[in-house]
């Protein structure tokens, strides 16, 4: 994110301290990450001390400091998941993305994460990538599921650029 665009979404606020929670929103949405100096830049512009903006930069878990990948995969652990193997469906992703819960691959393509529960315990196991939720997953429909997000032409490309 360039200075100007950074600048843009400040001014979009009338630089108020008051829409801080909203200006990191859009630079969340924008990046999928909160950069190190785009956050000191918006301290400078509203005036804020850098350690207020990151106290609320980590208390939502809507920000991430680090990169994030353009698509989320999430796996449920929760115990009506984990009974019904979802330990199992977390290996198989860890293998085929090379990534643990919390990283993101190095294009940039996918971030992995767990919950404790989706809301549909009765299908599970259960992975939601991007929100869609994908039930009754078994170890061989993990390669399958991922590829259909890996195959998106648009993220080839962005994927092919991704910095590490
Ligand atoms: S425990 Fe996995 S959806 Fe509820």
């Amino acid at each position: 994110m360039t200075q100007e665009e950074t600048n843009a979404i400040v001014d979009r606020y009338q630089a108020k301290e008051s829409a801080i929670l909203a200006i990191l929103q859009d630079i969340q949405a924008k990046e999928r990450y909160l950069p190190r100096e785009v956050l000191e830049q918006v301290g400078q512009r509203l005036r804020v001390p850098i350690n207020k903006i990151y106290r609320i930069a980590t208390f939502y878990r809507a920000f991430s400091l680090t990169p994030r990948g353009r698509h989320e995969v999430c796996v449920c652990v929760g115990t009506a998941c984990h009974v019904r193997g979802a330990q199992r469906i977390l290996d198989q992703i860890n293998l085929e993305l090379g990534i643990r819960p919390g990283e993101t691959t190095k294009d940039r393509n996918f971030t992995l994460e767990t919950v404790n529960c989706l809301g549909v315990c009765a299908a599970g196991p259960v992975v939601a990538i991007d929100g869609q939720y994908f039930g009754k997953m078994s170890s061989p429909k993990v390669e399958g599921t991922l590829k259909k997000f890996r195959s998106d032409k648009a993220d080839k490309k962005e994927g092919a650029n991704g910095k590490a």
